[in-house]
């Protein structure tokens, strides 16, 4: 009871603009449960990021508005908005069969639409359309009745507002500016504040845009402080991640890596350096994160579990996309790659789940290595199809080798610092896996 009081309490306070906040986040110190939330998310392995709004109407991806497009002409989409197929228990079904543990959805993205009837602004899914449903309160109730994590994508930058400090983005959609932060910043809070109390148990919160004013000439404040302190005065257990490019700030609970898997930079965001919170990796399907009509170029199944399992051995969560269409249903090609990922998390999850990324110091060129965490055994994971041998330059002596799926001995040769791992016999698949005891 005094919980809920005193989330009401922090709610009116929110909608008042007169947020009392206990601790500044640099001197935040995580609660118990905030702890045991980032090892239950350590050890989720694979999450699914859902990318839903109105721009899915448009069928050219959620930075639409972006190009061009007139702010004012584009909201009327939400008038037409009625994704007549949405069903969340079909949803939650599906990305469970993947073997994922949690979902991330977008609640607002750039456009600003709110996915969940928000007070704080009637440009959202329950106000401003025919659907009027709230679409994450129905996710919510789902997550909670089939036992799966639900996070929420925020975005901090908003190309509709007129109070929201221009960035680098969002400059042609012909609205008229009237910056004014504090305005903003309660906008922002009072809405986080409806999510973390209205919504049941959140997961975590995923903040995107911060890269909005990373040209400014003297450094913008987002106050991130204040608001993350506020996410964990409502809910000490969710998780505050921030996919801002940028090393940790204090306050967060998990790091995020965009399109890379942590310490490779090759899509050139990711070039931060790799911190000791948990990590989570996000990555598309296709190529798009919002739906994108044109682009139909899936990843095969088979190359989406060597990339989830590329990540496992940096010791990071994948996060998948999948960009729902407009009306409410998750593209076949999606749920193809769900269910193909599922059948072989069935038989490879132990290899994933609750484990630590590899212990080698270089990554070796046929695959990766995981370690999991409690035991300490050690999967080989044998990427590339052509290697009939490994080798393995582990330092600790090999007691025992054998593949993961028959349990039938695999042989081995040298010593430790030098071994070779020879792979006849090892059950074929995207990824070969041996065991080793150690
Ligand atoms: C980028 C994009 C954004 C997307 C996000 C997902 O920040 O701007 O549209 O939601 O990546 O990682």
């Amino acid at each position: 009871m005094t919980t809920s009081f005193l989330r009401r309490a922090a709610l009116a306070a929110a909608l008042a603009g007169a947020i009392s906040i206990p601790a500044p986040a640099a001197d935040y110190t995580p609660s118990e449960e905030n702890l045991k939330s980032r090892q239950e998310f350590a050890d989720a392995g694979l999450g699914i990021f859902l990318h839903w709004g109105i721009y899915s109407m448009f069928g050219q991806g959620e930075w639409y508005l972006n190009s061009g497009v007139n702010a004012e002409e584009y909201a009327k989409a939400a008038r037409g908005f009625y994704p007549a197929h949405f069903n969340a228990k079909e949803w939650v079904s599906a990305i469970k069969e993947s073997g994922a543990k949690y979902i991330c959805i977008t609640s607002r993205h750039h456009d600003g639409f709110s996915m969940w009837g928000t007070k704080q602004s009637p440009y959202n899914i329950v106000d401003a359309t025919p659907f009027g449903r709230d679409v994450l309160k129905e996710l919510a109730e789902e997550c909670e009745r089939q036992g799966i994590r639900l996070h929420f994508y925020y975005s901090h930058l908003d190309w509709t507002r007129p109070d929201y400090p221009l960035g680098r983005t969002g400059h042609d959609t012909g609205r008229q500016l009237a910056p004014d932060w504090e305005s903003y910043k309660n906008f922002m809070n009072g809405q986080l504040t409806e999510l973390l109390t209205d919504y049941g148990k959140v997961g975590a919160i995923w903040f995107d845009g911060y890269w909005d004013h990373d040209e400014d000439p003297t450094p913008f404040d987002w106050q991130l402080d204040e608001q993350y302190a506020l996410i964990h005065s409502l809910q000490p257990g969710c998780l505050v991640g921030n996919n801002h490019h940028v090393s940790v700030i204090p306050g967060e609970d998990i790091q995020i890596f965009e399109r890379d898997v942590p310490g490779e930079n090759k899509a050139g965001l990711s070039g931060q350096d790799v911190g000791s919170l948990p990590l989570e990796t996000c990555q598309t399907m296709n190529g798009m994160w919002g739906y994108k009509i044109k682009d139909q170029d899936y990843k095969s199944t088979d190359d989406l579990v060597r990339y989830l399992v590329r990540t496992a051995g940096k010791g990071a969560n994948l996060l998948l996309n999948i960009g729902p269409q407009p009306s409410g249903e998750l593209p076949a090609a999606a749920i193809d790659r769900l269910k193909g990922i599922g059948k072989w998390m069935d038989s490879y999850g132990e290899t994933i789940y609750a484990t630590t990324g590899s212990p080698l110091e270089e990554e070796p060129e046929w695959g990766t290595v995981t370690v999991k965490r409690g035991d300490g055994r050690v999967f080989l994971h044998v990427l590339g199809e052509d290697f009939q041998s490994v080798k393995l330059p582990m330092g600790a002596k090999v007691k025992k080798a054998v593949d993961f799926i028959s349990r039938k001995p695999v042989k081995f040769s040298g010593k430790p610092g030098d071994y070779t791992i020879h792979l006849d016999g090892v059950t074929a698949g995207p990824d070969r896996v041996v065991e080793l005891t150690l």
